[in-house]
């Protein structure tokens, strides 16, 4: 049984000690303890002593038996419904995370105003700005028509009492889950032990009386849930919506949800009337591109169900440091060092006096593996000097014994550039169902020694310096 007295709970992933130290054992963040003064009760664990001492017996049931699908309440906004897998599941609860001024108020009051219209009764609860503040943004979006119950409190008590008053909402929009506090729980707003106390209650109600739940939730600077990790195991969907600032692109990705898949996006523009659905990002990603430059290459990848194409942009540099820098915005460092070695001992080029700069064009984040070719090619052009063939696109996974590597739905990709205009495709050699190539010029490579032995095949002589690499294969 846990002992009585202050408790020290860890604001990063909520592990509580009884005495406070420098740094959380369990996710190793320093100075992250704050006292509170007790545990929270956890979820179906033992009780302290005046609890209860028998439990109540239920029916236990089997697999088998009558469960309809679940039904869905489809939010009107066609790239939300996309990532939600197919709309809202009543009596669910979803969290949407993202950096502040991404854009959640505005999706969320967007989808609200879009449930309202069609004769639900859809509840928008704002902790963080007043109802002027709220009713100001939705006038400039033109929604002010919609019949949304709006409301600026952070009582999770005062909230659940409103709630059950009148009609059953069919949402309800808790924005933030930071800033609600209940009264049940002694701690301090924002500390992890309010915010789970806040969501435990907030989520009962959305489980008994069957209203579609959506919390906000914010993101520290890594990009985790800030706080409440905890409350990602309690909900049953995940979503983070994500952009660069200096972008009007944003992309809403599922990273957990229990009534669909999580690898679809749903991409979105900022515009000055609230966020516009983008029906064809690879068009957007591909805008104003600068084809006669080295060092670029179109990456044809897939997003869930959905075909995407985009730039890949690659910068490699003679360094003037001992260490040679590597940067990457929108793929994973790591597997970029991959690739690096893998040209290096496999494509005979020399990239250890080379600084590695790599982007992906757009604001997108691109985790499959199929861009390794992608990669690869960007980086080849830039070292060489080469400009890769403006109506080619890249995709394939590179091993680290060098070879290209088949990956799926290739006829999907194929037929994604053709749409758009692309004339040929560098694809692995094996792999078969490219279909009819979308009548695509195909060009099968087996190895990352083919790659480099082509790029620099057509790169211009003695660029400063760097002798065209040979494949030594
Ligand atoms: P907001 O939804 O408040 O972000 P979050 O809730 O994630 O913190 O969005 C704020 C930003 O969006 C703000 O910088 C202004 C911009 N914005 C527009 O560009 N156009 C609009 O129509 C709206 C409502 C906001
Ligand atoms: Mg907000």
């Amino acid at each position: 049984m846990a002992k009585r007295g202050p408790t020290y709970t860890c604001q990063a992933c909520g592990a509580v000690y009884h005495r406070w130290q420098g740094k959380c054992d369990a996710c190793g963040t320093w100075s992250s303890l704050s006292e509170e003064a007790q545990a929270a009760p956890v979820p179906g664990g033992g009780r302290a002593s005046g609890g209860r001492a028998r439990g109540r017996i239920f029916a236990l049931e089997s697999l088998k038996g009558e469960t309809q699908d679940a039904p869905r309440i489809v939010s009107g906004i066609g790239e939300l419904d996309r990532v939600t897998g197919g709309g809202f599941v009543p009596g669910s609860v979803l969290l949407i995370g993202g950096d502040p001024g991404i854009g959640k108020s505005t999706l969320l009051m967007q989808a609200c105003a879009a449930m309202a219209l069609t004769g639900r009764r859809v509840v928008y609860v704002s902790g963080e700005e007043s109802t002027s503040q709220v009713r100001l943004r939705a006038q400039r979006m033109g929604l002010a028509e919609a019949a949304v119950d709006l409301a600026a409190e952070t009582n999770v008590e005062d909230i659940i009492a409103t709630l059950g008053q009148g009609e059953r909402p069919a949402l309800v929009v808790i924005d933030s889950i930071q800033t609600m506090w209940s009264g049940e729980v002694e701690s301090a707003p924002g500390t992890v032990t309010q915010v789970r106390g806040s969501a435990q209650a907030l989520i009962r109600y959305a489980k008994t009386s069957g209203a579609c739940l959506i919390l906000v939730g914010h993101v520290t600077k890594d990009g985790q849930i800030a706080g409440p990790r905890v409350v990602e195991h309690m909900v049953d969907a995940v979503l983070s919506f994500e952009g660069e600032g200096a972008h009007a692109f944003r992309i809403l990705r599922g990273q957990k949800n229990r009534f669909g898949a999580t690898d679809e996006i749903g991409v979105f523009e900022m515009t000055g009337l609230g966020l516009a659905e983008v029906g064809n990002p690879s068009a957007l990603f591909l805008a104003g591109r600068d084809q006669s430059a080295p060092g670029a290459a179109v990456l044809a990848g897939m997003e869930g169900t959905r075909p995407v194409l985009v730039e890949i942009q690659a910068l490699v540099s003679p360094t003037a440091l001992g260490t040679p820098r590597r940067a990457v915005v929108g793929w994973d460092t790591s597997r970029l060092a991959m690739v690096l070695a893998v040209l290096e001992t496999h494509g005979g080029l020399k990239l250890g006096q080379h600084d590695v700069y790599l982007n992906v064009a757009g604001g997108l984040r691109v985790g499959e593996p199929a861009a390794d070719l992608a990669v690869a090619a960007a980086l080849v052009s830039s070292l060489t000097g080469a400009v890769l063939p403006a109506g080619a696109v890249y995709f394939g996974e590179i091993a680290l014994s060098g070879a290209i590597r088949p990956v799926s739905v290739a006829a999907a990709r194929l037929r994604e550039a053709a749409k758009l205009g692309f004339g040929s495709a560098v694809l692995p050699a094996g792999g078969a169902d490219t279909g009819d190539g979308g009548g695509l010029g195909l060009k099968r490579l087996g190895h990352v020694g083919e790659l480099v032995a082509e790029i620099a095949a057509t790169a211009p002589r003695a660029r400063s310096g760097q002798r065209a690499p040979q494949a030594d294969r």
